[in-house]
């Protein structure tokens, strides 16, 4: 990866030794520590491509909007709202595997799973565009394993 190349450098030898007398040393006495797994990203990190969003608000237009609105917050009743304190109380630190899921599951509503995998992402991507997330280079992944990676934090928009 290119933007990583520049920060490769290896970490000084000393301070390996001494994370790991840490870590032994925590290991005698308090609850056993695992090493820590790499931090994974978050929909803060750009996870979607612009191009995905647009594809999805076309989508969105057709096959949501009745129930959800143009301004994606729903009815006040039956439908609720996709943005803002919802989302944020509902899918903060949430996985985004577990939303897309949820939407495909029941989404459309009468037509659940009715659209492609890829198409469920470009809707999950132009939510996130709506939320204020930023986008980036890559669009957002079907991949299951990809998807887990990725955390939800709370939106910039309320
Ligand atoms: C016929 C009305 C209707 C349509 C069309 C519809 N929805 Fe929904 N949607 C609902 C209702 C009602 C709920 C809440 C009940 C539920 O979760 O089943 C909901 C819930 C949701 C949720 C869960 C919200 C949350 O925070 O848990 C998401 C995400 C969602 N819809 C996305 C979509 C998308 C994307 C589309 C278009 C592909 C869509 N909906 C089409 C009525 C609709």
């Amino acid at each position: 990866m290119q933007d990583r190349r520049g920060r490769a450098c290896p970490v000084p030898f000393g301070s390996v030794i001494l994370v790991a007398a840490a870590w032994l040393a925590a290991a005698g006495s308090g609850p056993e520590k695992k090493p820590e797994t790499p931090p994974a990203s978050s929909v803060r990190d750009g996870v979607y491509t612009e191009a995905q969003a647009a594809r999805g608000k076309t989508v969105y237009l057709e096959r949501c909007v009745e129930c959800h609105k143009e301004d994606l917050r729903g009815d006040q009743q039956m439908t609720p709202s996709l943005v803002g304190i919802a989302f944020t109380f509902r899918w903060k630190d949430k996985k985004l595997y577990d939303y897309f899921v949820g939407m495909r599951n029941t989404m459309p509503q009468g037509a659940p799973g009715s659209l492609s995998e890829e198409t469920y992402a470009d809707l999950v991507a132009f939510l996130l565009s709506e939320m204020g997330y930023a986008a980036g280079k890559d669009e957002l992944s079907t991949d299951p394993e990809v998807l887990s990676e990725i955390v939800i934090e709370s939106s910039a928009t309320m």
